[in-house]
């Protein structure tokens, strides 16, 4: 049978290689919510319904999951994300919605060590509690992530981060959105919170040294501290709340919080999750100068 899947926040990291994925199927049909479905659109393979829609705006989330079965949740980290994530469940329930995959982050609990993960584990609570069918998806830091670095490693061949000599298991993002396509279009992993990483942790001691490799020349981690971290990041015009995010973030990554292996990715798509040197190499090489 064919299924319809709505996936909100589809222009993001994460949705821009779902949507894709899901579209390249025949045995479900996409649709791509969007609060600027105009220009979203372009960007999609033809096969994608775009629709407009806001977390804030609770009819545009009922339109959108008109005839859907399963809802792929995604919101980008942000203080008011609970009250968002609320209001997309309260609208699936509304909406007939059989299932919500929602994507959080690893170890989310309302008991966590950073703010992020505390309101993460709120917004996983509050769909286990909904009555609705889930799986949700904890993945580990994004390996994509270093792509924030790029100029600095082509302009200084070094980059900057504040998690000391902390190994963690980084996933690449298409191994997110392998599992979410995968927990999207099957029953198999009903009612589960599953830990999602990449197949080692690696500090970025080691990802200096892949790169390095890579892009035959020497290229440096600099270690700063999280507090640098947070200032820089203000310098750079972020907000406060975003800013305290990463510098929390870099602490916890630092101090052994994304050392958690697990071979989730496998059990999910049938393949292992991809190196962080197989990442490098396919994703980030051809933007090295
Ligand atoms: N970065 C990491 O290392 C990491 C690790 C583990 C987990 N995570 C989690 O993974 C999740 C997905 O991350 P991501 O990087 O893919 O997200 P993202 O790139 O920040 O994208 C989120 C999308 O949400 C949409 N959006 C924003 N505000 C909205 C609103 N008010 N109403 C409707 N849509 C809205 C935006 O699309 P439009 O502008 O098109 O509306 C945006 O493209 C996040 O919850 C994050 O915390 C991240």
């Amino acid at each position: 049978m064919i299924r319809n899947v709505l996936v909100t926040g589809s222009t993001g990291n994460v949705g821009s290689s779902l949507i894709p994925l899901l579209a390249s199927r025949s045995d479900c049909t996409v649709t791509a919510m969007t609060r600027d479905p105009g220009s979203a659109g372009q960007n999609f393979p033809a096969e994608v319904q775009v629709v407009g829609g806001s977390f804030e705006d609770e009819a545009s989330l009922i339109a959108a999951m008109r005839g859907i079965h399963t809802v792929v949740l995604m919101a980008p980290p942000n203080p008011g994300c609970v009250q968002q994530n609320r209001a997309v469940v309260d609208a699936a329930k509304t909406s007939g919605v059989k299932k919500v995959v929602r994507i959080s982050a690893i170890k989310a609990s309302e008991n966590g060590r950073t703010e992020n993960t505390r309101l993460h584990g709120e917004c996983d609570t509050l769909l286990v509690e909904s009555g609705l069918q889930y799986l949700i998806l904890r993945p580990n830091y994004f390996m994509q992530n270093i792509m924030m670095s790029l100029d600095s490693i082509n302009s200084n061949h070094c980059f900057y981060a504040g998690t000391g000599d902390g190994k963690f298991a980084m996933i690449d993002i298409r191994d997110v959105a392998d599992s979410a396509a995968a927990a999207a279009i099957t029953d198999q992993f009903n009612n589960e919170i599953i830990e999602i990483s990449g197949p080692q942790s690696i500090s970025f001691h080691d990802v200096a040294a892949t790169l390095s490799e890579i892009a035959g020349r020497q290229i440096s981690y600099v270690a700063v501290s999280p507090d640098d971290v947070k200032a820089s990041l203000l310098g750079m015009g972020f907000g406060e709340w975003m800013a305290n995010l990463l510098g929390e973030y870099s602490e916890a990554y630092g101090a052994g919080w994304g050392d958690l292996v697990t071979d989730n990715v496998q059990r999910l798509t049938g393949n292992p999750a991809r190196s962080f040197s197989r990442f490098a190499t396919e994703c980030l090489a051809p933007r090295l100068r």
